[in-house]
């Protein structure tokens, strides 16, 4: 999903816990068990990895460390609490997955499609979502609201332009996959949430 996170008073815009709350409804009213996680986290370690990739070390962090955390976080999470939530029949709503990757490690950092794909298919041995809602800012806008809402994680200190790689490489995966459907969140609320309910209602109802 997407960057930043959403603050009640906000009439434009929507970030990721609003759109879940969101997504988490509409699935209930369909009479799912849900259960949310988040990346990178979800599980103890993971959300140590968590820690430590959005620490501002004083040093530098290679694209390499970043990535591997990324990937290990994540190894975590599919096998400890995604999978065996579906072996139950459980769905379930993850706050950022793979994609996130792609677009700010691949996009944002520049890592080769080749090295993405090699780490990915270690990693995830061809697992993927079946639906993801992308939701898109601008990287101005989208730096605002995460100054908003309080101190900056490392990766957000990277700058302007690697949000616009970030953000071209999130609409370019997009357009060419039909299991992500790009959120405009420059729009009011309402919208927001009324674009979310019916991507989600086309997707139940294929
Ligand atoms: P957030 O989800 O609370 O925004 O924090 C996660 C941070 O990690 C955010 O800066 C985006 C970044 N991130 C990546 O760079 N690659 C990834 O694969 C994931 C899951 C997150």
């Amino acid at each position: 999903m997407m960057l930043f996170t959403y603050e009640k008073k906000r009439i434009f815009g929507a970030g990721k816990s609003s759109a879940i709350d969101t997504v988490k409804r509409v699935l209930e009213h369909y009479g799912k068990t849900v259960v949310c996680t988040r990346e990178p986290g979800g599980t103890p370690m993971a959300e140590s990895i968590r820690e430590c990739v959005k620490h501002d070390w004083q040093e530098e962090v290679t694209i390499e460390a970043e990535l591997l955390l990324m990937y290990a976080a994540r190894s975590q999470l599919l096998a400890n609490v995604i999978k065996p939530n579906l072996a139950k029949g459980n769905w379930v709503i993850g706050d950022r997955h793979d994609l996130s990757s792609q677009a700010y490690q691949g996009g944002g950092r520049g890592v080769s499609q080749q090295k993405m794909t090699i780490l990915r298919d270690l990693a995830l041995n061809g697992f993927s979502p079946d639906f993801t809602l992308y939701l898109d800012v601008e990287p101005q806008e989208g730096l605002k609201r995460a100054k908003g809402r309080g101190e900056l994680d490392r990766i957000e200190l990277a700058g302007i332009d690697f949000f616009e790689r970030t953000r071209d490489r999130y609409l370019q995966l997009a357009a060419n996959n039909q299991s992500i459907v790009t959120i405009n969140t420059m729009q009011h609320i309402d919208k927001v949430h009324d674009d979310i309910r019916q991507s989600l209602a086309t997707f139940m109802g294929a």
